[in-house]
């Protein structure tokens, strides 16, 4: 066993390390300067009470993004030097932030250990690349993002930091899967490096039914795309949807995983995920080819997800109603029924309408994952979901895109259970169609402005908030926008109390809300890396079912343009058009 020596390292502090809506996300050359990374890892264990730390098992991996190797041996080496009893690490580094969810919760070391916490290397949907984006954040023992106290310790020590602790140990290998053990003056340390998928794929198997999905896939009326953007998804599309439930293995896209994600942005919306839209007819695509009956795609870290049927784009927001709608009679995990949902804020209130009809407990929570958790560890809410392509459950405390995807087959498999055989397929279409006819459809769009000048954004912002003091000033300027909008009923910047803890989150986006039901909402993004992203939410309610197909951005072009004036966008940002628009 190869002994090492701990040894203390003076620092100085970094201004910017504040963590944001997902822990701390920079460019990678930010991440390189000296003592930068281990700054933030030393502030994280000095965050921590002692028991999470001295003799704790701690699981360091992400998405595979570029200087995610070089930080795990960083971490591991730090992790000896402040006296955790072993570090588990997923084979070459990986883990989808869902698995490592899964993995803090439920998985069990060869000698009976169990995690507490675990660093995640990743920047989630941003690139990656030695010119792009890394990012770390640390989660706790429930499986969940560390909560606002400890962020903001986090945040305070990196302020003051004077030392860090780290070990001489030699690299690690964690290309192979085992237990390399070294010791020290107060005893053992242990790297265990175990496959990335297993624990994970246990777990879903324990809430779907694996075998009518499997059924659904190896129909040959059914066909499926999977595109994992290069991202950590492809360390589990393989062997989930392959290996396990019977596709094609053509029917993966982009699921090797890459440092730089192929070069391109992984994050599955219409923009980004070009090929899958492409693929399924989506877009300007005049292909001969039959599209698939339904498409996904998952982001870096495999959190997100998008969803598309034949020539066909399911929503974020109705993504969860319909899930939400359907779970008891099509998942196994929720048969005896669900606990509640919750939404974030900006999301629609598709999601609102089934819970009503379904009498479920619901709760609009401020955007961010975490506070989903505190709802789901008081036992009050089953699924939930957010109009940024996460959805989830409690099976874990992040959102899960292979799980929504498996939800999605599953509800599929559900109402083709007698179609398979003979008679018309049930497509994705014709469910959401069948979900709007039902509770009525909540036409929705976000437009994205992202690296705007943090000045400019700011300003925009605050005259929004300023011009919430009088809505007849509001509704002259509506009206003068666009005469046959309804009126603006409401307005404020959303605020939120915790259920459960009772914290107060304040500032979580600027909502205007309308007479009919429709909403403006404005936020700041929390997750880019530089300059500020703007985002504009807007949604209008439809119950008339003779009225729920139109194409969503001709049905919101008057309160695309009222909330373009209102916020007079481009005086501010100097852009004519989003750079996203979803
Ligand atoms: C991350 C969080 C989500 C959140 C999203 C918002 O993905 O995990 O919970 O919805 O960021 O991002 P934004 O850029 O809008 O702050
Ligand atoms: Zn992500």
């Amino acid at each position: 066993m190869v002994l090492f020596n701990v040894s203390r390292v003076e620092t100085t502090p970094f201004g910017d390390q504040k963590p944001g809506t997902s822990g701390l996300r920079k460019k990678v050359k930010v991440f390189k300067q000296p003592n930068y990374l281990q700054n933030f890892v030393q502030s994280t264990f000095n965050a921590l009470t002692p028991q999470n730390v001295r003799g704790a098992t701690l699981v360091v991996s992400g998405d595979g993004r570029y200087f995610s190797k070089d930080a795990i041996q960083i971490i591991t080496k730090m992790a000896a030097g402040n006296g955790l009893r072993r570090v588990w690490v997923g084979q070459n580094g990986l883990l989808s932030t869902p698995a490592v969810s899964a993995v803090i919760r439920e998985r069990v070391g060869v000698d009976g250990s169990k995690a507490t916490g675990a660093f995640i290397l990743t920047a989630s949907h941003n690139p990656g690349g030695p010119n792009e984006d890394f990012g770390i954040k640390y989660n706790m023992e429930n499986g969940g993002p560390a909560p606002e106290g400890i962020t903001d310790k986090i945040y305070e020590n990196t302020k003051t930091i004077k030392e860090y602790l780290t070990a001489d140990l030699p690299d690690v290998d964690i290309t192979t899967i085992g237990v390399t053990s070294f010791s020290w003056s107060e005893g053992q340390f242990d790297v265990e490096v175990f496959d990335s998928a297993s624990d994970y794929i246990k777990l879903m198997k324990s809430i779907f039914d694996f075998e009518s999905i499997r059924k659904l896939l190896s129909s040959p009326k059914f066909t499926f795309c999977y595109d994992a953007l290069h991202g950590v998804a492809g360390a589990y599309a393989k062997r989930i949807f392959v290996e396990e439930l019977g596709a094609q293995e053509s029917s993966l896209l982009n699921c090797v995983p890459k440092e730089d994600f192929g070069g391109g942005h992984p994050d599955p919306n219409l923009t980004y995920a070009k090929e899958l839209v492409a693929r399924m007819g989506l877009g300007k695509s005049n292909s001969e080819v039959e599209p698939p009956e339904f498409g996904a795609a998952a982001d870096g870290d495999a959190d997100r997800n998008m969803v598309l049927g034949k020539r066909f784009f399911v929503t974020p927001s109705d993504s969860v109603a319909i899930i939400a709608a359907n779970a008891v009679e099509a998942i196994p995990y929720f048969s005896a029924g669900l606990k509640g949902v919750a939404r974030s804020m900006p999301t629609s209130a598709a999601l609102d309408v089934v819970a009503k009809s379904l009498n479920l407990k619901f709760f609009e929570v401020p955007t961010g994952w975490k506070f989903f958790g505190n709802l789901m560890d008081a036992g009050l809410c089953s699924v939930c979901g957010e109009e940024s392509f996460g959805t989830g459950s409690d099976h874990i405390r992040e959102k899960d895109g292979i799980w929504a995807v498996l939800a999605w087959l599953s509800i599929l498999a559900y109402k083709n259970r007698e179609n398979l055989g003979g008679g018309k397929l049930v497509t994705v279409e014709d469910i959401v169609h069948n979900h709007w006819a039902t509770y009525g459809r909540h036409y929705y769009t976000r437009y994205d402005y992202e690296n705007v000048d943090a000045g400019a954004a700011k300003e925009l912002m605050a005259c929004l908030v300023k011009l919430q003091s009088s809505l007849t000033e509001v509704n002259e300027i509506v009206s003068g926008i666009q005469s046959d909008v309804s009126k603006v009923v409401h307005a404020d910047e959303f605020e939120y109390k915790d259920p459960v803890d009772s914290s107060i989150s304040k500032h979580q986006g600027i909502r205007y809300l309308f007479e009919d039901g429709s909403r403006l909402v404005f936020r700041l993004s929390g997750t880019g890396s530089e300059g500020a992203t703007i985002r504009l939410y807007i949604e209008q309610y439809e119950k008339d079912p003779s009225k729920t197909g139109r194409d969503s951005q001709d049905a919101l072009a008057p309160l695309v343009a009222v909330a373009l004036g209102l916020s007079k966008m481009q005086e501010f940002t100097g852009r004519s058009a989003p750079t996203v628009i979803t």
